[in-house]
């Protein structure tokens, strides 16, 4: 049996990884490949906590790295890995590098990040989407009240943090400040050629 492939989307709030993320699924199960959709935080235990903790105040970040440390395990162990094991080819809106982002920033600490997440494989390709906190801060304008997460200096941050993977060659850097189908097709390139030689 072939083993799956894990393809990780990732990008600050407003980047655009959800719409791209279900657009990549369905490309891909039009091109024969067997491939689910998912994403953290979970509707799991964990990520349950992770959402009813989104819009309260004095959170220690140390302690919500955690739970998204815990809410990634198990997304692993339940959904994830028993996927990859039955060969599918699985598109995760947001993984490991979110938390090596985001709980980096919030904790000022990216060695311990990195070390609370050892368990976590790395993703077979982590696509990375571009865009500058106010370019995403605007697209998140018409949404919902904005999380903790969702100021602008802090996620200008964040990017930065992203970009350091990108340098270190863990994500692929796409522009996402664009039009959908013009971030899109850069996406199915990328994909394309990382698959290149299945099915
Ligand atoms: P998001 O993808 O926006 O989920 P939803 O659309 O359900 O609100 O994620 C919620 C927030 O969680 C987002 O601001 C990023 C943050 N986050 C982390 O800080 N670390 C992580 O490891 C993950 C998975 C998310």
């Amino acid at each position: 049996m072939p083993a799956g492939f894990l393809v990780a989307l990732e990008g600050i709030d407003g980047a655009g990884k959800t719409t791209q993320a279900r657009l990549l699924v369905e490309w891909l199960r039009g091109r024969g490949f067997d491939a689910r959709y998912t994403y953290e935080p979970t509707r799991g235990p964990f990520g349950r906590i992770l959402r009813s903790m989104a819009h309260a105040r004095n959170v220690d970040p140390r302690l919500e790295a955690l739970l998204f440390a815990a809410d990634r395990l198990h997304h692993l162990i339940r959904v994830i890995n028993p996927l990859l094991e039955r060969g599918l080819i699985i598109v995760s809106d947001r993984y490991l590098h979110s938390s090596l982002a985001y709980q980096s920033v919030t904790t000022g600490d990216q060695k311990w990040v990195e070390e609370i997440n050892k368990f976590a494989r790395r993703p077979d390709l982590g696509i990375y989407l571009d865009v500058s906190a106010s370019g995403g801060l605007n697209r998140l304008a018409r949404r919902r009240k904005r999380s903790r997460f969702e100021d602008e200096g802090f996620l200008e941050r964040v990017r930065e943090k992203y970009l350091e993977y990108v340098e270190r060659g863990e994500l692929v850097k796409v522009d996402a400040g664009r039009p959908v189908d013009d971030v899109f097709s850069d996406i199915t390139s990328i994909v394309e050629e990382a698959l290149r030689g299945r099915r």
